[in-house]
């Protein structure tokens, strides 16, 4: 008996082999095909966005279980763009922050992982002011949140807590005039420059799920007449500025790539096709690889999706019409993910939930032992308690949270990195005044 189970838990050498072989991104060596998916973790507990020792922490036990890339949660960009959080985030908008990312940067290197940084521009519409002021958005239309666009479980917390979709509503956005635009774009650039030098190996543009690049892309947001609205052209304009700005401060070898949604399925929002039309010209405009994702916060069932593999079919489209890689969320099986790299349907796998349920996931399947993944059940009590503002906690794992108390998780010696050998961008900063 004892011995079956045992046989049970051994999967054979080579089930994983495109899962586990290393992928470059512009120079950048990634161990295996393994991604943490962005989490807000609503851990940084000041709410002025500073990283932790929890936060720390955290990382670290995905980079130790054997993840090959890193991605941060989303980092704000801006000053303007921080006082609009989802409740509370990690922000980078002067040096002050950079020593808390460098020591996650360096953390994370510890644990012989690589790590890129979300960052973000801002939440537009999907802000919420800690104060209650109007977030900027392309035009002065408020989202619409609806129970019926939401994963299993949302509808039956919103009947019993109806306070909480109001909560998650947030407050009517004022429209933002082209200086501001051009200013948000200029400082956010800026703090790119920051995460360069904190010694991030990569940036990854937080473009999707109805934040403010997609509120641009989209003509359910963007009723502009001026040169940021109208033509597919001109709604992505704010985009393409943005990449063409972080370009120039990061430099030409800077690995910088982006997230998008592949659709937002909602009336009058931007299609499928046109979210592949702007992957392209992305793409020849030189970003360095694609991370989908899908819908909004008006349509977070696809967001969140219920099933495994749900975005696979979208990912596939991305792949033929991109020579860069393409990564794609919420596979949490590790057979459909060694499947879904080996069919070319994607070249990386982000996971997300199922990384906060068993951040050991990947060693796991380096090991064979796919038999002993504690599996995410997708409950969103994860997501329920964020969008409710409380720090993310797992009903599976008992130990998301409290990594920090766990020494196996602190930052081993390591030799620090000589400055010769540091990818520094080609300036270091401008001031950006608070004048706000
Ligand atoms: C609590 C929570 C916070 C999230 N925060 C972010 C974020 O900061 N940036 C982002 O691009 N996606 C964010 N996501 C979405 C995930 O990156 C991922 O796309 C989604 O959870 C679906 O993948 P999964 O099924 O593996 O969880 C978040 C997800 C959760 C559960």
């Amino acid at each position: 008996m004892a011995e079956k189970k045992a046989a049970k838990k051994t999967a054979k050498k080579g089930d994983f082999k495109h899962l586990l072989s290393p992928i470059e991104i512009k120079g950048v060596e990634i161990k295996n095909r393994i991604a943490l998916a962005p989490m807000n973790t609503l851990m940084s507990m000041d709410n002025r966005g500073y990283v932790n020792e929890q936060i720390l922490a955290y990382y670290a036990a995905r980079a130790k279980g054997g993840c090959g890339l890193i991605i941060t949660e989303c980092v704000l960009g801006t000053r303007l763009a921080s006082h609009y959080p989802f409740s509370t985030n990690l922000h980078l908008y002067n040096q002050s922050f950079m020593a808390g990312l460098g020591e996650l940067a360096e953390t994370v290197h510890a644990f012989g992982s690589r790590v890129f940084i979300q960052m973000s521009i801002g939440f537009g519409r999907q802000g919420h002011a800690l104060d209650g002021r109007h977030p900027p958005a392309p035009s002065a239309i408020p989202m619409e949140l609806s129970p019926f666009h939401m994963p299993k479980s949302f509808p039956k917390a919103v009947e019993k807590f109806p306070q909480s979709l109001q909560a998650a509503q947030g407050h009517i956005p004022y429209e933002m005039s082209i200086d501001e635009i051009r200013r948000e774009q200029d400082e956010f650039a800026n703090s790119c420059r920051f995460a360069a030098i904190a010694q991030f190996d990569g940036i990854e543009l937080h473009a999707p799920h109805g934040y403010l690049e997609h509120q641009f892309l989209s003509p359910r947001s963007n009723k502009r007449t001026d040169l940021y609205g109208g033509s597919l052209q001109n709604r992505m304009r704010f985009l393409v500025e943005v990449y063409m700005k972080v370009r120039e401060a990061v430099g030409p070898d800077f690995p910088v790539g982006m997230r998008m949604s592949a659709d937002e399925h909602m009336p009058d929002g931007f299609t499928h096709a046109e979210a592949l039309e702007v992957a392209e010209i992305m793409g020849s405009l030189g970003i360095d690889y694609f991370h989908l994702s899908d819908g909004s916060y008006e349509a977070l069932s696809y967001f969140f999706p219920d099933e495994d593999g749900a975005m696979l079919e979208e990912s596939s489209h991305f792949k033929e019409k991109l020579s860069i890689p393409v990564m794609c969320p919420s596979i949490h099986d590790p057979k459909s993910a060694e499947k879904a790299i080996a069919s070319g349907k994607c070249d990386i796998v982000s996971l997300g939930r199922q990384m906060f349920a068993d951040p050991e996931w990947g060693n796991k399947v380096a090991e064979g032992r796919v038999e002993d993944i504690t599996r995410c059940i997708r409950c969103n009590e994860c997501l329920m308690r964020a969008s409710v503002g409380s720090p993310v906690r797992c009903v599976k794992n008992p130990n998301l949270g409290r990594e920090k108390y766990m020494p196996e998780y602190w930052r081993p010696p390591v030799k620090a990195t000589p400055i010769l050998k540091m990818n520094l961008p080609p300036k270091l900063w401008d001031y950006f005044p608070d004048d706000h």
